[in-house]
């Protein structure tokens, strides 16, 4: 059967599981790659690879023909509202029939860059006629597996200037589960041109991720509480560009204020399942955690 579904982002963290859960629920469907050598890694039943640049204008009108739903989620990058207009536009031409974007918690409230540009993006949607859901998950929990697992495997500390703030972390896979909810099957007319926050089931101290992680891996973790410009240059070292480093400065300012605490039942209201715990997502990736001595 022909792909009536486009995800983009389709390697990336949320698309990893969403390609997934399409499979399982034989919803038709092609893969946005963008790096080749990464397309093994979602080879699934009924998905179609086929390769898609944001800033190639004829490799998206290729990836839209015949598409009737797009999951659009664009990388975190400066260039992000702009991708995300040009692919609405493309969109629009190839008379593409929903949109499920994936933005931020927060975007509503243009309260920091990211949020912001966020909220643009998904004001091009609005303003496209393109019928839309708006996807605004809180951070996710597989942050600490990709960005720190590393130092966590290495030195057992999760380094962040969060002082005690609660952060209602998501697992990825339930916003994946999410997605293939609405993009499964007929369009779901009471979830169009609406804004979901998506959360987990809990808000969480770094105290709690570090004690969730030390319980799975069996290794004690500890959360050091650090300060801005210590995490700046923590960043830097790292090798983050400049702009990244201060829209993560301006991010943990936020969260560090209480304002990504909230916790929604979106995740369960659309897909019927209750969100994963930290204990869930820790079990799950204790092998990420766990030193190699
Ligand atoms: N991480 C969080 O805690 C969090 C929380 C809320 C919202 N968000 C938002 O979620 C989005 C990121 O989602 P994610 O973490 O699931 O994705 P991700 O893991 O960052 O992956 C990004 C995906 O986009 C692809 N991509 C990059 N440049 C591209 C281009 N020029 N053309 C086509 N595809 C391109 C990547 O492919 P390659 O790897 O091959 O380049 C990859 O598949 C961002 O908008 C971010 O602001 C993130």
């Amino acid at each position: 059967m022909p792909s009536r579904t486009l995800v983009t982002g389709a390697t990336g963290t949320v698309g990893f599981f969403l390609v997934r859960e399409l499979s399982k629920r034989g919803e038709p469907t092609r893969a946005a790659v963008h790096t080749e050598t990464k397309a093994a890694r979602i080879a699934e039943a009924n998905i179609e690879l086929f390769e898609m640049d944001f800033a190639d204008k004829a490799s998206i009108d290729a990836a839209l023909k015949g598409i009737e739903k797009v999951y659009l989620l664009t990388p975190f990058s400066p260039g992000q509202v702009e991708m995300a207009g040009f692919f609405i536009d493309r969109a629009v031409a190839a008379g593409v029939k929903y949109i499920v974007r994936q933005s931020v918690a927060g975007a509503d409230t243009e309260a920091i860059t990211l949020l912001r540009g966020h909220r643009m993006a998904e004001v091009r949607l609005e303003e496209s006629g393109i019928p839309y859901t708006h996807l605004r998950p809180n951070s996710f929990m597989q942050n600490f597996s990709n960005f720190f697992g590393e130092a966590i495997r290495a030195t057992g500390k999760i380094y962040l200037p969060l002082k005690a703030a609660s952060v209602s972390y998501i697992d990825a896979r339930d916003i994946a589960l999410v997605g293939a909810a609405l993009l499964s099957g007929n369009i779901k007319e009471e979830r169009l041109n609406r804004a979901y926050a998506l959360t987990g089931p809990a808000p969480l101290t770094m105290d709690n991720v570090a004690a969730s992680i030390s319980r799975a891996s069996g290794r004690p973790v500890e959360y050091m509480d650090i300060s801005p410009a210590e995490a700046k240059l923590g960043m830097k070292a790292a090798g983050m560009p400049e702009w990244a480093i201060e829209s993560m400065i301006e991010l943990y300012e936020f969260q560090r204020d209480g304002r990504g605490e909230r916790v929604s039942g979106a995740v369960e209201e659309i897909s019927g399942r209750s969100p994963l715990s930290i204990d869930d997502f820790a079990r799950d990736n204790a092998h990420v955690f766990r030193s190699a001595a």
